[in-house]
């Protein structure tokens, strides 16, 4: 799905609901670093012209799922507070080269894998939760996903869009990575978080 290397299994979902006020929470503060992620990039690489725009308005729209989840919160008296963020987004780090263009170029790419198993996780709790009397929720991960999708694929054209890497080379270090992500989630200590 979305170019990742590994399904995520019904022992994920299973925490999950398990642990639904943790994941609300984790998720909560995952769109706020996704914004975050956004802003960095666009003060990093400002002399990148073509990125500018497609980067503000993923800011602007994880600024506003980031709201969206502090609602539910609000919403389910769970209080937002600091969660200690799990190894994976810290892996995939070490995973980017750090001499650029390639420090550019992995870095996208590494977006656009968080973006594609945000979006397949947010697909099994779009699924699982009306079976558990949490249809709204359902329904709420049901929107949020195809945002995400959207974002996967935009991070992919932002790589093109800079007219610094071909199209194999892209695809090479895609599939590279994809198979990184996979190695390092398969590393993180299970717990009732998005991408653990
Ligand atoms: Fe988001
Ligand atoms: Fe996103």
């Amino acid at each position: 799905m979305l170019g990742l290397a590994s399904r995520t299994g019904p022992d994920w979902t299973e925490r999950a609901i398990a642990g639904l006020d943790e994941i609300l929470l984790d998720h909560t503060h995952c769109e706020k670093k996704a914004a975050s992620t956004a802003i960095n990039l666009i003060f990093r690489y400002a002399d990148q012209t073509a990125l500018m725009a497609p980067l503000s308005s993923i800011a602007r729209e994880e600024l506003a799922h980031f709201e969206q989840m502090l609602a539910v919160l609000a919403e389910r008296g769970i209080a937002f507070r600091r969660l200690q963020p799990t190894d994976y987004a810290k892996g995939l780090k070490q995973g980017c080269r750090t001499a650029e263009p390639g420090r550019l170029l992995d870095t996208l790419i590494v977006c656009s894998l968080i973006e594609a198993r945000s979006c397949e996780r947010m697909q099994a709790l779009a699924e699982a939760l009306p079976a558990v009397g949490e249809p709204e929720l359902g329904a709420l991960y049901a929107g949020l996903l195809a945002t995400e999708a959207r974002h996967h694929g935009a991070y992919l054209q932002m790589a093109r869009d800079t007219g610094l890497f071909g199209e194999a080379e892209i695809r090479d270090r895609s599939e590279a990575l994809a198979r990184y992500e996979a190695d390092v989630l398969e590393g993180v200590h299970p717990a009732a978080r998005l991408h653990a």
